[in-house]
């Protein structure tokens, strides 16, 4: 029996398809440094990238001011898709005029914004909390127009006192010159401390459920220990829901 047909090159990530017919020579650059995940990227009219966009606006309706604002994005347990979410909000903030959008990976225990973006990990938020590395040094520019990224940097054990350090504090108030959106990617909250020290330190923290993975009871007892902590819970994340027809889907929900 003949081998089942290859998918049609539209549907593959990162190939190039003339999106008119005969348009043979009409080539689509992409961008094959950033993960495929990103779907703001490689996958721009997809659903779920139209999802990742309705949470931007959501957010971005949050603040008409238009003021400069820091924000975590956690979720109870690991692999709920919070890395993934930062990088995609970032994206698709940057698709708005005049995007200054820095991502900042606090995620100290288990990085992956650097990989994400296809940029060193080093150095980083923790050479530049440790005076190893001047800021400027560490932030790299990657190749989404408006989007910066400061990678996690060396690997360190006091994570969490780090990311609560006064210096920790001072180096938002200082970024909020230079980037109007500032997106912290973040350890799990149940298991570490590190989210809840950062989310009482920045404007707001974004909260990522994933609904058919993450058991209610975690997912609620992160939320009241994020919220005793002072963090202030802007909203939360569906991520990974899958729709009838088995297609994988995210949306936003308000925070209550
Ligand atoms: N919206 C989504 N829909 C479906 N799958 C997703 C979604 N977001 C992320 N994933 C998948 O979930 C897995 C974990 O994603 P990601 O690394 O972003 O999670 P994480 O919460 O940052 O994990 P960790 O706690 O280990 O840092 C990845 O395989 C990713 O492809
Ligand atoms: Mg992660």
């Amino acid at each position: 029996m003949a081998d089942p047909a290859p998918p049609p090159a539209s549907r593959r990530p990162g190939s190039a398809t003339p999106p008119i017919a005969g348009a043979e020579e009409l080539v689509v650059l992409v961008d094959r440094t950033i993960d495929p995940r990103v779907v703001i990227v490689h996958e721009p009219q997809s659903g779920v990238a139209e999802q990742y966009r309705t949470f931007r606006t959501n957010l971005v309706a949050l603040n008409a001011a238009g003021q400069p604002r820091a924000l975590a994005i956690t979720s109870a347990i690991k692999g709920e898709g919070k890395s993934i979410t930062v990088a995609n909000l970032a994206a698709a903030l940057c698709e708005l005029p005049d995007a200054r959008v820095l991502v900042i990976d606090a995620d100290l225990r288990g990085p992956s914004q650097a990989k994400l973006f296809g940029v060193p990990r080093e150095p980083g938020l923790a050479d530049v909390m440790l005076d190893y590395v001047p800021l400027e040094k560490a932030v790299v520019t990657t190749t989404i127009p408006g989007l910066s990224l400061l990678p996690a940097g060396r690997a360190v054990r006091n994570s969490s006192e780090l990311l609560g350090s006064t210096r920790m504090s001072d180096l938002i108030g200082a970024l909020k010159a230079d980037y109007q959106w500032i997106l912290f990617d973040t350890p799990p909250a149940l298991p570490f401390a590190d989210a809840a020290t950062l989310g009482a330190r920045v404007d707001g923290l974004l909260y990522v459920v994933r609904l058919e993975q993450t058991p209610r009871d975690q997912s609620t007892r992160a939320l009241e220990l994020l919220r005793n902590a002072g963090c202030n819970v802007l909203g939360t994340f569906l991520a990974g829901s899958r729709s009838d027809d088995g297609t994988v889907r995210a949306y936003v929900l308000p925070d209550d």
